[in-house]
């Protein structure tokens, strides 16, 4: 049974493959991934707060008007070398100890970073990377329109200065998630991965603070991920990874009949364990082998909304199905 798929342009054994997470900042961790048969790994994100919180840790600076003077600029940039090294440094030891791809991560905040760290990253020796798009309509302010003229530029950057290849890792929030994905599959990236799991907020009545809700996710959320992998896949020009609510190999097969080209897990891993790959490799393997496909190609986009369908059709016919019984 041939389980081998190509995503954004590299082999995999399996497109079974471990989402960024605090599990994959460990190379360790990462050894058993490729022992229980992940196809590749997606290492935790950099984040530029987090560099940034090291620079004031380390220089007890919190503007660069303090005392320091002149002298800030050069210890910040010498503090967020440091705190990035020790990640790439991380990416090295795992290109050496793995033999599946190593996908780097990262999420910044302000333009010129994404440049800088993007960078970095090729230069460790990253096999990909993925751009951990968080940029949210938050603000009252935010149009539509500026939030996707904030991908757009930094996506054209990027792919300017970069040669490995890019994929985004975006949320759901968009107004017009199906043009807006389309559109940004033809700036030259090779891969979207369908959705980032916001982290959910909520209130702790005794304290009277804001917290954290549970960060994994729960099964049931793989339905809105399924459905937009279903609208996209066929209309897209790059690959598409299918991350949030990723439980078992009944999950891996629906994406990759949805037509997802990979199929990213994390909280699974938490909630069971690393070894847990194993059973959803062999689960996959287990119903190609019932339905006759002895590779992926044979089955996978089967049941996306085809390139001249309109999807609108597809999924209101889903509704009436439920909701008027007709069939
Ligand atoms: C503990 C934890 C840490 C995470 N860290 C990152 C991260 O650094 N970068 C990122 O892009 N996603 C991160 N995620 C999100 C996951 O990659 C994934 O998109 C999300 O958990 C949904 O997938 P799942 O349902 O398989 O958990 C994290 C998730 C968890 C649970």
């Amino acid at each position: 049974m041939d389980t081998k798929t190509k995503y954004l342009g590299l082999e995999l054994k399996t497109p079974i493959i471990v989402g960024s997470c605090g599990l994959t900042a460990d190379v360790d961790k990462m050894v058993q991934m490729e022992n229980a048969g992940a196809g590749a790994i997606v290492v935790k994100s950099v984040f530029e707060e987090q560099i940034i919180y090291d620079i004031k840790r380390n220089t007890h600076v919190v503007a660069p008007t303090d005392n320091y003077g002149d002298s800030y600029e050069y210890i910040a940039m010498h503090v967020a070398d440091d705190s990035l090294e020790k990640h790439f440094a991380m990416i090295r030891e795992a290109k050496q100890r793995l033999t599946i791809p190593v996908i780097g991560s990262v999420n910044c905040f302000s333009y010129e970073n994404w440049l800088t760290y993007a960078k970095k990253f090729e230069e460790a020796g990253c096999d990909a990377l993925e751009l951990n798009m968080a940029i949210l309509p938050y603000e009252t302010s935010l149009s539509a329109d500026d939030v996707e003229r904030t991908f757009s530029q930094i996506i054209n950057t990027l792919r300017k200065s970069i040669s490995i290849p890019i994929s985004i890792k975006v949320g759901t929030y968009f107004t017009d998630m199906a043009k807006q994905m389309q559109q940004l599959s033809w700036m030259g990236i090779q891969g979207v991965t369908m959705f980032n799991k916001n982290v959910q907020v909520d209130i702790d009545i005794e304290k009277e603070t804001l917290t954290n809700a549970s960060y994994l996710s729960n099964p049931e959320d793989i339905y809105n991920t399924l459905r937009w992998i279903a609208i996209l896949s066929k209309k897209m020009r790059c690959d598409l990874s299918a991350s949030t609510g990723v439980y078992t190999s009944d999950d891996v097969v629906k994406m990759l009949l949805a037509g997802a080209t990979s199929v990213q897990v994390v909280s699974c891993l938490y909630k069971n364990c690393i070894e847990s790959l194993r059973q959803l490799n062999e689960g996959l393997q287990r119903w190609m082998e019932k339905k006759g496909y002895d590779n992926i190609a044979k089955f996978r986009g089967k049941l996306a909304v085809q390139p001249t369908d309109k999807a609108s059709v597809a999924m209101r016919t889903q509704f009436m199905k439920y909701f008027a019984e007709i069939v």
